[in-house]
């Protein structure tokens, strides 16, 4: 098992920024084939603000033209469950109707953060609405939906680091890993 270790707890390190970096360049290529027009790409904050960083530039290194807008949704606060409730903490600026829409988010768990956000765009117009999750946790699903795109299926663990957080701590690691 490798490991690594941030303020003074010990990870197990499940995806390493060489298969994160590896993963995110194929999946550009897939979204790429996808053959969207008039592209809007939509990370979902905060938890999504590596990946979303890593995959524009790796869009962009495959040749797809991009614009970026950010939306906020909270539905973990400082704790390891969700409340279910999603809400928008902050929203997206740029006008999606008759556009195509890829949201990114770090991990699709209970599919509730993303139906939210793909009923929202949907509801305002947009042509196609796409997903694409670094992590899918299928064994948590509430909602019925899957991302159109996805990195690599996780374990049924609580996971940090690349963006994702335990109170906003470990974001920072370039590896997902897992506490031990
Ligand atoms: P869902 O609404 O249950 O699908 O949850 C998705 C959101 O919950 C993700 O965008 C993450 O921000 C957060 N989340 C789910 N599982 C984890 C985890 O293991 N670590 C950190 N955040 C998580
Ligand atoms: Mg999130």
């Amino acid at each position: 098992m490798s490991q690594g270790s941030s303020q003074d707890r010990r990870i197990e390190i499940l995806f390493d920024a060489e298969k994160i970096a590896a993963r995110t360049q194929i999946l550009a290529g897939e979204i790429k084939t996808a053959g969207f027009a008039d592209l809007l790409v939509v990370p979902i904050l905060k938890g999504s603000f590596v990946f979303g960083a890593d995959l524009l530039r790796a869009l962009h290194a495959a040749g797809v033209t991009l614009e970026v807008d950010f939306i906020f949704l909270s539905s973990y606060r400082d704790t390891t469950s969700s409340s279910g409730q999603v809400n928008i903490l902050r929203d997206i600026e740029t006008r999606v109707r008759g556009r195509d829409v890829l949201l990114v988010d770090d991990i699709l768990e209970s599919g509730r953060t993303l139906a939210f956000a793909k009923d929202l765009i949907a509801a305002r117009g947009a042509e196609r609405v796409a997903a694409c999750v670094l992590l899918d946790k299928p064994g948590g699903r509430a909602v019925d939906i899957d991302a159109d795109f996805r990195g690599f299926e996780c374990p049924d663990v609580f996971v940090i680091g690349y963006g994702m957080d335990l109170a906003n701590r470990y974001r920072e690691l370039p590896y997902v890993g897992r506490l031990v």
